[in-house]
């Protein structure tokens, strides 16, 4: 599992790193997006996306690209996302964020060039791929990572305005689901998955999402910072409305557990659509990481 996992982040991080090299014009810029990028990240959506690629084709760096990609789309996420007028933290990937190493401004524009490359990087290596898939794989991509996805998690989760169950749901889905979503379907479409496979896909997407999430709740409040590389507390100190201050950590922590046992099952059904090219050992090993994971 541990070597599998350091393959394909290893992969991404060369990749990103080659790409990130004459990404602007501006080197004060590029010295931002680098460091936004190149900073240690767990790289869990291109090793998903890879992971998914992988049962329909064993040469997974020609996916590499499109993993690395959504990495920058996560990786400018989280720079606005620490903004002061969004979460307001210091601290990610265990160094000051952005805004504190350089300035407000240049957080601001790292984030937007970054979003920008990660589709000058798609666009570029499309022909690597029947076009048809490329073209797909970029708009599940672009839909996720925008109005009706992570962005409108984002709006929903600064705006505070849900507390039930459905609706912090419906936020999660957004904010962080989008894009593990994105990486998970967009891996299967790069392959060439059929359509009930990539159903399948979705709906183990789905509870992927919630894992995470949640579980990024409860480490907010039960991990320490060296570990996470973030700050603790954040959630508490923007006064913030989550899965753990709605029900508590032993709840949350039931859910994780429910949700990863649906995932797990619906592995089973994939495999079986996929039939003999692809074995799930993997994407099992990745769903119960991610629901036990300590940062
Ligand atoms: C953190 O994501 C933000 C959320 C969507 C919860 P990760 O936990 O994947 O962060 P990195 O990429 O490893 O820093
Ligand atoms: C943010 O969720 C998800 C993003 C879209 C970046 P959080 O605000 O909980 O993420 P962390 O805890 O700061 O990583
Ligand atoms: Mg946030
Ligand atoms: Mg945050
Ligand atoms: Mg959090």
């Amino acid at each position: 599992m541990k070597e599998n996992l350091k393959k394909k982040a290893g992969l991404t991080e060369t990749f990103l790193l080659n790409e990130l090299k004459n990404c602007s014009t501006s080197d004060s810029l590029r010295e931002i997006m680098q460091y936004a990028v190149l900073n240690g990240g767990k790289r869990l959506r291109p090793v998903l996306l890879l992971s998914v690629y992988e049962l329909f084709d064993s040469n997974i760096e020609k996916a590499v690209p499109y993993a690395a990609a959504l990495e920058m789309i996560h990786s400018y996420s989280l720079v606005h996302d620490d903004l002061p007028s969004m979460d307001n933290d210091d601290l990610r990937r265990g160094k000051p964020t952005c805004h504190k190493q350089f300035s407000e401004f240049g957080a601001i524009l790292a984030g937007d060039a970054l979003l920008n490359l990660s589709f000058e990087t798609m666009l570029k290596y499309a022909k690597e791929f029947p076009l048809e898939r490329a073209l797909s794989a970029m708009a599940c991509i672009g839909e996720a990572s925008g109005a009706k996805g992570m962005c409108a998690g984002q709006m929903s989760d600064m705006e505070q305005s849900v507390s039930d169950f459905e609706s912090l749901c419906k936020m999660y889905r957004g904010k962080t689901g989008a894009l593990l979503k994105a990486a998970l379907v967009s891996g299967g479409i790069l392959g060439g998955a059929d359509s009930d496979t990539v159903r399948l896909l979705e709906q183990f997407a789905d509870k992927i999402g919630l894992i995470f999430q949640i579980k990024d709740d409860v480490l907010d409040v039960t991990a320490d910072e060296k570990t996470l590389g973030k700050p603790v507390f954040s959630d508490e100190k923007n006064q913030k409305i989550t899965f753990v201050s709605q029900y508590g950590i032993t709840q949350c922590e039931q859910l994780i557990d429910t949700y990863k046992n649906e995932a797990l099952e619906m592995l089973d059904s994939l495999e079986q659509t996929i039939g003999k090219n692809g074995s799930a050992d993997f994407l099992r090993k990745l769903t119960v990481y991610m629901a036990e994971r300590n940062y």
